[in-house]
């Protein structure tokens, strides 16, 4: 049996999804294979292609892996912790994720993964939300990347033609059409992968808990501009970040629901002049990114992902020609089983 988990672009909410907040992401074609032959070894064998490597591990060996292996591991463990044992199987793991592109390759590895052991198992699919959650986990806990819900979201979610309108305080979607006319939608990748990149979301992190705890709310959620210009800075600035970028997930939903692209890439560059200046996650290799896409005839453009580096989004209107390096993207259908 093979299992696809597919890699995410988010339109807008960028940094909101850690603060119980708004995003508006969608599954790509691209994405993560995982083919699976259940054994009775008790062992998990694990193929890499994309990384020319081979591994055969008992997947119940508390030990700390590391890449690809700590997400095969972190899922079998996760899956046994919720009383899902997988008896053994030898996987094969394949991506035609670009390298570099933000398109999160683990969210894609971790939903293709969940859904092979899972069939590997003979059991049901448990309900999304609850994968995406233990997906969340394996990256938290096993793979030590504290990163938020959206990617996993956006992976088990994601339907073809439609943005997902995901609220992070409950875990509940919306389905949006996204119908981009004769208009293009494409990541660049400005080159740029800062050793930082880690340390500084972990800092943005906990910039967003000291704030909320000085408020004393639960989540940035619970919070208003009034408010946001109490706290000291940069903590003010990072909150108003978050709570503009909601804003901006709302308004993207209502000019995508108008089919309102001019809007939408208005959007994009107010969400990136407040990732530069407020939340300050751009890096000069991005704003050469921006500008590039911009002076090419990019209508609006912005930074994606955790920041510190990493890839651009730049929606282009009909009749300009995105740069060649630009890889086009597309709402496409979210994690599946193919058989
Ligand atoms: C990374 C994380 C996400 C999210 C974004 C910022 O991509 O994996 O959970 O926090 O950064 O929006």
């Amino acid at each position: 049996m093979r299992a696809r988990g597919p890699g995410r672009v988010n339109l807008l909410g960028e940094h909101t999804d850690y603060n119980a907040g708004l995003c508006l992401p969608f599954a790509v074609d691209a994405g993560v294979t995982v083919e699976a032959e259940a054994t009775d070894t008790g062992e998990i064998e694990a193929e890499a292609l994309d990384y020319g490597e081979e591994d055969r591990f008992d997947a119940a060996d508390p030990r700390p892996a590391e890449g690809w292996r700590a997400f095969v591991r972190g899922t079998a463990g996760e899956l046994k912790v919720a009383g899902i044992s997988v008896p053994g199987a030898r996987l094969r793991i394949e991506s035609n994720l670009p390298e570099g592109a933000g398109l999160s390759s683990s969210a894609a590895l971790g939903s293709a993964l969940c859904l092979a052991l899972l069939a590997v198992a003979k059991r049901p699919e448990p309900d999304r939300r609850e994968l995406a959650r233990l997906c969340s986990r394996v990256e938290n806990d096993w793979v030590g990347a504290q990163t938020g819900l959206l990617d996993q979201m956006a992976a088990f979610f994601g339907e073809p033609g439609h943005a997902l309108l995901l609220d992070c305080r409950d875990l509940s979607v919306e389905q949006v059409p996204l119908e981009l006319g004769g208009w293009t939608l494409g990541v660049a990748d400005s080159g740029s992968r800062h050793a930082h990149a880690e340390s500084g979301y972990n800092e943005r992190r906990r910039e967003c808990a000291r704030a909320a705890e000085a408020l004393g709310v639960e989540t940035l959620r619970d919070v208003d501009e009034a408010q946001a210009r109490s706290l000291p800075e940069p903590l003010d600035r990072r909150v108003r970040h978050v709570l503009r970028e909601n804003e901006r997930v709302r308004r993207g939903v209502r000019a995508l629901r108008a089919g309102d692209l001019p809007t939408l890439a208005a959007l994009l560059d107010a969400s990136h002049t407040s990732l530069r200046d407020d939340y300050e996650v751009s890096v000069p290799e991005v704003e050469r990114t921006v500008a590039r896409m911009k002076e090419a005839g990019a209508a609006g453009a912005r930074i994606i992902g955790g920041g510190f580096g990493g890839a651009v989004l730049a929606l282009f209107p009909p009749g300009s020609q995105p740069p060649e390096d630009v890889l086009p993207v597309a709402p496409a259908e979210g994690a599946r089983l193919l058989g």
